[in-house]
């Protein structure tokens, strides 16, 4: 049904799971579909260094997911909350129309487990 990089990542995403000990977590819902996706970050001198997610709903949100985890790696908080759903269509290959909400999630778990950091964090 899919095809291409986003069935790779469907079958083989990378970044899967939780972190123990967490600099920060959070987990969103699409209120619509109802899938869930949630983000665990490490996040050391303001980079984040690790990323893991899990997701309770559709095969896209497994990529989105995933490669949400993969691009927020390496970035500071604040690069990473530039990055956009179109951003992460095009990286897992383009989604089918009716699933460009999956990547919406995405950024929205992107937004709200940064936000999650800053409340534990507060400067
Ligand atoms: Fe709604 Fe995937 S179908 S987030």
């Amino acid at each position: 049904m899919y095809q291409g990089k986003l069935a790779q990542l469907i079958q083989h995403p990378s970044h899967v799971g939780e972190l123990e000990n967490p600099s920060a977590m959070a987990e969103v819902t699409n209120p619509v579909c109802d899938d869930r996706l949630r983000l665990s970050i490490r996040v050391e001198d303001g980079i984040i260094t690790e990323a893991r997610f899990k997701v309770y709903g559709c095969a896209p949100t497994i990529a989105t997911g995933s490669m949400a985890a993969e691009l927020i790696r390496g970035k500071s908080l604040e690069d990473a909350l530039r990055i956009t759903r179109e951003e992460i269509d095009r990286a897992v290959g383009g989604l089918p129309h009716t699933k460009i909400h999956c990547a919406t999630l995405a950024v929205d778990a992107i937004w709200a487990v940064i936000d999650d950091y800053r409340r534990r964090n507060p400067v």
